[in-house]
């Protein structure tokens, strides 16, 4: 059995709902909570800022894990530490000096990771590589929850855990977008080490035991 992480993503939770839905997490086998922020510009969606991310933080107890799917994340790098998030994702794609948006990350006390789209190759990530606690492979275009997982990323999870490997970084691979219990077995193997998982724990009648199964895969 191997020791991958479970980031439940609350993008497709109860929100009328949202601190017993957090409790149940809390009382849960996930080791991370995942928080989906989107601004209606990157991703043809919006969800949440920084007055619900402080409400999230003051009620969980487990790493916030917060995903930037927005342009320009380096206006509000200091804003989401203020808020809670203890790991922070921006998207390759939306920023123009990434080198230094992660290093500012890492000087506020998070720990830093970039998201790549579907269409973006993993090699574009080579020389920030060792600089990075995790990288995010998107499973779907960002966006929504309850997608299909795009087949193309078992691929792109092989060629970056043998770029870790090739480079003796400890760098953690996420995948996002699709996980099931039927799929998580064999993105295991391929070397994903931390999965957020969305509508396969919200979907379930009792989600604390599909993440139990996850966790337990
Ligand atoms: C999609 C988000 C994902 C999504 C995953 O843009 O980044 O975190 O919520 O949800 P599922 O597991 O439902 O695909
Ligand atoms: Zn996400």
């Amino acid at each position: 059995m191997s020791n991958h992480l479970i980031a439940p993503s609350i993008l497709t939770a109860d929100f009328l709902h949202l601190e017993s839905e957090i409790e149940m997490l809390n009382s849960s086998e996930a080791d991370l909570l995942h928080l989906d922020i989107m601004d209606g510009v990157f991703v043809p969606n919006l969800t949440f800022g920084f007055p619900v991310i402080r409400q999230i933080k003051s009620v969980a107890k487990k790493t916030l894990d917060v995903h930037l799917m927005i342009v320009d994340p380096d206006r509000y790098l200091e804003a989401y530490r203020e808020a809670g998030a203890d790991w922070l994702t921006v998207h390759y794609e939306a920023c123009t000096h990434l080198h230094r948006t992660i290093h500012r990350i890492k000087e506020l006390g998070m720990k830093p990771a970039v998201s790549l789209n579907p269409h973006t190759d993993v090699s574009l990530l080579e020389n920030i590589l060792p600089d990075l606690n995790m990288v995010l492979i998107m499973s779907v275009n960002p966006g929504f929850g309850g997608q299909k997982f795009i087949e193309q990323s078992y691929a792109k999870i092989r060629k970056l855990k043998k770029m870790i490997t090739e480079a003796g970084a400890d760098t953690l691979i996420q995948v996002d977008g699709g996980v099931t219990e039927t799929n998580i077995g064999s993105l295991i193997e391929a070397g994903v080490d931390v999965f957020v998982v969305g509508n396969t724990i919200f979907s379930a009648s009792d989600p604390l035991q599909v993440i139990t199964n996850l966790k337990n895969n």
